[in-house]
């Protein structure tokens, strides 16, 4: 049995939990679901980072005192993680006596490899990151003095000490910090440091000979660009100006820096830890990329330094905004997560943050996103296979029960007959692939392959006009058998769904609450089919509800992108200038940049190209439009445009113009146009895209 250590980070308690953590538990839990259904022995850590001076802030600020909100807010985590089902095997906070035990033997050795160091810091840090940074990575931004608090200041220019002079306002430079852009503050105090420079090489080395250590791999490039960059600083790990913390070992003027003590959370839970000592190294943490630096360079120094074996990866995922804005309380747009699970359901929850973005990437959270995957995705495309299969078999079986003597003759079928045995096959090949490479959209994208798939099969084969035939019986099997194999790739990612569709069609449940497969046999994807002889199709709800979406688009705006950006960002690009009723409607948002994205894969799909404008002429009857006919190398086609307001027919024979090539041909005032020239509107006039360079016409655009 493989073993697998996963692990997300521990989560502050200075504030309540939102959907950055979710986000990073939920993908946790997904890969911890996965190899339990591998049938690995899995340990899934998560817990709370409950010390530091943020932390001791946000006590002081709402009249507490640290422990007592750590208690609470660790409780809200917990709460989250039973609503959004999530499977860890254990919770450490660093305030139980476990970890100090850990931090302080871990403090230890690394002393005794002399890698810790008495000696002053003097420079800047940033208490909500819980960062040191030198004045060189700061943001300094100029104010007026009297504008200005004194953290994180220094002044500038002229000041006379008698006042009777006037001079310009003093002006003050106000130092931010790089990643959260809040005023840090000038520190200097004693300090242990950590001989961080001494581990430069190692850390090179490391990263250069193990590629999959970090990833993306943009990320490995990012930490090896930073560490080949500039000279390793040694990091200061102790602070004395307030208490809440693990003091140092034998120096109780000074707390442990809250970054040391924290990452050794995933050894107290692990090595330290009776009968656990074999899940380090953990195979996986998982992070956000704001905080990769401190498990790879940080960590890795630390761990090598105390002779600990580093973690096999460490994979930092990307951010969601709302609105293209970062979350924040000052800006009203945090996405709390409980209200998310409790409005639309914990699994279209799970679902839509890995479908709707590559993990690794930045996304964009909105409502709308959310419920448009609930309707097409899950309603449609997989509720509807559900239910249109389970109805038709439970007629087309007697009893709705499958006869353990049921032949399966698929070359009834004709040329459909291996269609969607081919079809499971490439489908777990590319699922599993996907998910070795922590692709987890990639993953989710198989198995909607094979849904779209099995749904056309319906249409096409069409069961309930061959009742009681081998050939509706053939083709029930198939779809029951796809149905199986969708059911189960989708159980680290919905449990409760995955579990319903595996009810309808086998009559009983087979993954226990971990997704570990309590029949094995009947999870095993490379089983010989059909699997669900003797099996009982039970007739279930709906899997998931369709969203009655016209009636509720008020309430949707809140924690998403308004409706009207939304719909501009879901549409092509306005075809230039035609006066359609969509393009009354956007034109009022036209210059609003949409906050929703696209993937790759989704632009791709257009297919922009180079095209010659070869003919030119009026549309009759249309102040607006031009008919274009256009070269696109070795074809023409003919394409209406609106921008006679701008361009007489005469100018535009010659020019190179931008088509979107593959846009369902339509009628335009009675005029076909087969594709669209692309330009960009200011107000009145407008400007067709054109090329800097000489370029053929038929020439991809990308
Ligand atoms: N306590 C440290 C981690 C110590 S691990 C040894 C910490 N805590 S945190 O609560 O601030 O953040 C935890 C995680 O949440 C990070 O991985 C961070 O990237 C993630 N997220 C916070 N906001 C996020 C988004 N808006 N989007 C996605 N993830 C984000 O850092």
């Amino acid at each position: 049995m493989a073993r697998f250590c996963i692990t997300t980070p521990i989560y502050y308690v200075n504030d309540v939990p939102h959907i950055g953590h979710a986000y990073t538990t939920i993908a946790a839990d997904i890969l911890a679901r996965y190899h339990r259904m591998l049938g690995d022995d899995v340990f899934f850590l998560t817990g709370t980072d409950e010390h530091g001076k943020k932390v001791e802030q946000a006590a002081a600020a709402q009249g507490r005192t640290p422990r007592d909100l750590a208690d609470s807010v660790h409780g809200r985590f917990r709460d989250l993680w039973r609503t959004l089902n999530i499977s860890n095997d254990d919770f450490i906070r660093t305030t139980e006596d476990r970890h100090r035990r850990t931090v302080h033997d871990f403090w230890s050795r690394a002393k005794a490899a002399k890698d810790i160091f008495l000696g002053d810091y003097e420079g800047w840090y940033c208490t909500p990151c819980e960062t040191f940074w030198t004045e060189k990575e700061l943001i300094p931004e100029s104010r007026p003095a009297s504008e200005l608090e004194n953290a994180g200041t220094l002044m500038e220019g002229p000041v006379d000490p008698t006042g009777e002079i006037s001079l310009p306002e003093r002006q003050e430079t106000i130092w931010r910090c790089p990643t959260c852009r809040r005023p840090t503050e000038k520190l200097r105090q004693p300090s242990y440091f950590f001989n961080l420079s001494g581990r430069w090489k190692y850390l090179v080395e490391h990263f250069e000979q193990h590629p999959d250590a970090i990833q993306p791999s943009s990320r490995r490039n990012e930490i090896l660009a930073f560490l080949r960059g500039e000279d390793l600083r040694d990091l200061s790990i102790s602070r004395t100006d307030f208490q809440w913390g693990i003091p140092v070992p034998d120096d109780s003027r000074h707390v442990i820096y809250v970054w040391f003590d924290a990452l050794v959370n995933y050894l107290t839970a692990t090595h330290y830890s009776p009968g656990r000592e074999d899940f380090w190294p953990a195979s996986i943490h998982l992070v956000g990329k704001d905080i990769l630096r401190f498990h790879t360079v940080y960590w890795f120094a630390f761990l090598k330094s105390a002779g600990f074996p580093p973690p096999e990866r460490v994979f930092a995922h990307g951010w969601w905004t709302v609105d293209g804005q970062k979350m924040s309380k000052s800006l009203g747009n945090v996405v709390d997560p409980f209200e998310v699970a409790q409005k639309y359901g914990t699994d279209p929850f799970r679902y839509f943050l890995f479908r709707e973005v590559p993990f690794g990437q930045d996304g964009n959270y909105s409502n709308r996103l959310l419920e448009a995957r609930i309707n097409g995705d899950l309603a449609n495309d997989l509720g509807n296979l559900l239910s249109r299969v389970v109805q038709v078999a439970s007629k087309h079986f007697l009893d709705s029960r499958i006869p353990a003597s049921t032949t399966h003759d698929p070359s009834t079928l004709g040329q459909d007959g291996t269609l969607l045995l081919v079809r499971r096959e490439q489908v777990k090949k590319a699922y599993l692939d996907a998910l070795g490479r922590i692709e987890l959209q990639a993953a989710l994208e198989a198995v909607w392959d094979l849904v779209r798939e099995a749904n056309g099969y319906v249409d096409r084969s069409r069961p309930w006009e061959h009742r009681g035939t081998p050939r509706g019986t053939a083709s029930l099997l198939e779809l029951l058998e796809s149905l199986r194999f969708a059911g189960v790739l989708l159980q680290p990612f919905m449990p409760g769904i995955s579990n319903r569709i595996l009810h309808q069609i086998l009559g009983r449940e087979i993954f226990g609450s971990s997704s570990r497969p309590s029949e094995p046999e009947t999870a095993d994807l490379d089983r010989p089919y059909p699997f669900t002889k003797g099996c009982s199709i039970v007739k279930g709800a709906h899997l998931v509800e369709r969203l009655d979406l016209a009636s509720a688009v008020g309430s949707r705006e809140s924690g998403g992108v308004p409706a009207a950006k939304m719909e501009q960002g879901g549409t092509l690009p306005k075809q230039a200038g035609v006066p359609t009723k969509e393009a009354k409607v956007t034109e009022t948002t036209s210059n609003t940049i949409t906050t929703s994205t696209i993937t790759i894969d989704e632009f791709r799909k257009m297919d922009l190209r180079s095209a010659t404008i070869l003919e030119a002429e009026e549309v009759p009857g249309s102040k607006r439009l031009v008919k274009l006919k256009v070269d696109l190398g070795g074809e023409s086609r003919q394409v209406v445009a609106g921008i006679r307001h701008v361009y007489t027919p005469a100018e535009l024979p010659g020019k190179k113009v931008v088509l979107v090539a593959n846009l369902a041909p339509a009628k335009i005032m009675g005029v076909e146009s087969q594709g669209m020239v692309l330009a960009a509107t200011d107000g009145d006039t407008l400007s067709l895209l054109s090329f800097d360079r000489d370029v053929g016409p038929g020439r991809k655009v990308k």
